[in-house]
C-alpha cells in the first residue's frame, strides 16, 4: 500500500468517527455540565481524548481502561488535565453519557450483561462504535482490518493469525449491540454504518426510554 492509499483508508475510518462525535455533540447539547465515561478508553493516556470531549461547559471525562498501566494520581492527569485516566471502574459514579469506542467486543463475557453494567452508571445515553463482520468473508476482513491499531492488534493479541483475529471479531454484530441496548432500556436514536474501508464498522446511540 503506498502512502496516499494509506491516508485515503484512514480518512474513511476517520469520517465515521467524526460523524459519531458530531452526532454525540448534537444529542448531548441540552445537557449542562456533561459527565462522560469513556469505557475502554485505551491502555495509554493520550492527549486528544476526542471521544469524550463534546461540549464546552463539560464537567468530566473519566477515561477508564483496565489495561491502563499509569495509575498514580499525579501522573494520571499529566497528559490531559480535563481527562481523569483510571484503571479502576468508577463504580458508584454517575455519567450522562457512556462511550464505548471499539471496546465492547474486547470486554469479554456476555454482551447484554456488560451493557447492563454500563446502565448502572445511570447514563441518559450510551454511544457505541464497533464492528459487524458477521456477513463478511475472510478476504473482506483482510482488506478492511488495516488501520495502524488493527494491524498492531492482529500482531500482538493474535500473533499474526488472521483467521483467529477474524473469528474473534465476527462473534458480534450490529444486531447484538442493538439488542443489548434495547434489553437495558435504551431506545436507538442514531445508527450509522461506515463507508468503503469502514463498511464493517458502525456507530449506535441508545437513549434511556
Ligand atoms: C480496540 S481498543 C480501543 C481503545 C480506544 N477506545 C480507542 O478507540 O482507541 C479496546 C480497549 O478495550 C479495553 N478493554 C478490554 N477489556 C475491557 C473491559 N472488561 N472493560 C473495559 N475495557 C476493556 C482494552 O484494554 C482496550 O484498550
Amino acid at each position: 500500500m503506498d502512502w496516499t492509499e494509506h491516508y485515503t483508508k484512514t480518512a474513511e475510518n476517520f469520517s465515521l468517527q467524526m460523524n459519531f462525535i458530531h452526532t454525540l455533540q448534537e444529542q448531548t447539547k441540552h445537557i449542562r455540565n456533561l459527565r462522560v465515561l469513556d469505557f475502554g478508553a485505551g491502555p495509554i493516556p493520550h492527549t486528544v481524548s476526542i471521544y469524550g470531549r463534546l461540549q464546552e461547559d463539560q464537567e468530566t471525562i473519566v477515561a477508564y481502561d483496565p489495561e491502563l498501566t499509569i495509575s498514580s494520581p499525579s501522573s494520571e492527569n499529566t497528559f490531559e488535565p480535563e481527562v481523569k485516566w483510571t484503571n479502576r471502574a468508577p463504580t458508584g459514579e454517575t455519567f450522562h453519557l457512556v462511550i464505548c469506542n471499539f471496546s465492547l467486543h474486547h470486554a469479554g463475557g456476555d454482551l447484554n450483561s456488560i451493557i447492563k453494567r454500563l446502565a448502572s452508571y445511570s447514563p441518559e445515553m450510551i454511544g457505541i462504535t464497533d464492528y459487524d463482520f458477521t456477513q463478511a468473508t475472510r478476504e473482506d476482513f483482510e482488506r478492511t482490518f488495516i488501520s495502524q491499531q488493527e494491524i498492531k492488534e492482529l500482531n500482538t493479541f493474535f500473533r499474526g493469525d488472521l483467521q483467529a483475529c477474524f473469528d474473534y471479531h465476527r462473534r458480534l454484530g450490529l444486531n447484538d449491540f442493538k439488542r443489548g441496548l434495547q434489553e437495558s432500556g435504551f431506545n436507538l436514536v442514531a445508527s450509522k454504518p461506515g463507508d468503503k474501508i469502514a463498511q464493517y464498522k458502525f456507530f449506535l446511540i441508545g437513549k434511556r426510554g
